[in-house]
């Protein structure tokens, strides 16, 4: 829709002989739907939050008037306050409604990409999510084991494990970066966790949404009460069967269905 609106105010500026879609002040005119001035950044901000909220799905790039805002925010303190208040939920939620059994079943689900580990140094240098993904270099990115750690999610991983929790990480990188993955993890500060499931060839033909639901049966089926999930994507909290409480941090970079 977005990338539609960027179409429709370049046709306008074309047939105005005015400017280009990067003129905000042409959308303030001619699309007059909000019934106010807004600003580009009215405009990204309210993208990003409806990303967030799922209204927004299924997109495949950042629409290019928002790259740049994007950028800005997943770089930005807001992003680090956004998260570590996400953690913060998580943390009132175990030490109030969790009714941990400490023996061993009380488990908790992990992502790896931007929940533990950030891509964000990935696509700072492609375009902040504005250019379609090359999934090939993005492997061979996740290859190279160089991304950092989400300092504010490393806490709360190291705080699980003191509670006895199990830590399960579920990501849909796939079988084969399993030993890079693992040693990024590592290096960066993360051990200790129960299980990585990664995806196996057998899945790949699968959405990603129903691959974690799956391998949460299996491992309800296996004697684990799953107490929560921290994700980054909606295609790692929803479908069934899912948690007890789900926790979704901030993602407007990319949409994994
Ligand atoms: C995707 O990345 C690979 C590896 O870096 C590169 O060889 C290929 O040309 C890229 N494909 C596109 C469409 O840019």
């Amino acid at each position: 829709m977005a990338r539609n609106l960027g179409i429709f105010l370049t046709i306008c500026g074309l047939l105005l002989g005015l400017s280009t879609a990067s003129d905000w002040n042409i959308l303030n005119q001619k699309a007059g739907k909000y019934g106010f001035e807004i600003t580009l950044k009215n405009y990204c901000e309210s993208w990003r939050m409806n990303v967030e909220l799922h209204n927004t799905r299924d997109f495949d790039i950042v629409p290019e008037e928002c790259v740049q805002y994007i950028g800005k925010y997943m770089t930005s303190t807001q992003y680090k306050v956004d998260s570590e208040m996400t953690i913060d939920e998580c943390r009132v939620y175990v030490s109030t409604s969790c009714g941990l059994q400490k023996d061993g079943a009380d488990a908790w689900i992990f992502d790896v990409d931007d929940t533990l580990l950030s891509t964000v140094p990935y696509y700072k240098k492609n375009g902040y999510g504005g250019k379609k993904l090359n999934s090939t270099a993005f492997e061979e990115w996740m290859k190279q084991g160089k991304a950092t750690a989400l300092e504010h999610s490393l806490k709360f991983f190291n705080e699980l494990k003191g509670l006895g929790v199990q830590i399960i990480l579920v990501s849909s990188r796939r079988e084969f970066l399993r030993s890079a993955t693992v040693d990024n993890l590592v290096d960066v500060g993360y051990h200790g966790w129960k299980t990585l499931i990664l995806r196996g060839e057998e899945d790949e033909n699968m959405n990603i949404q129903k691959f974690k639901a799956e391998v949460r049966k299996q491992l309800i089926s296996s004697g684990y009460r799953i107490w929560g999930i921290l994700g980054d994507q909606w295609s790692s909290i929803q479908g069934l069967p899912t948690a007890k409480r789900t926790f979704k941090l901030p993602n407007p970079l990319y949409y994994v269905a």
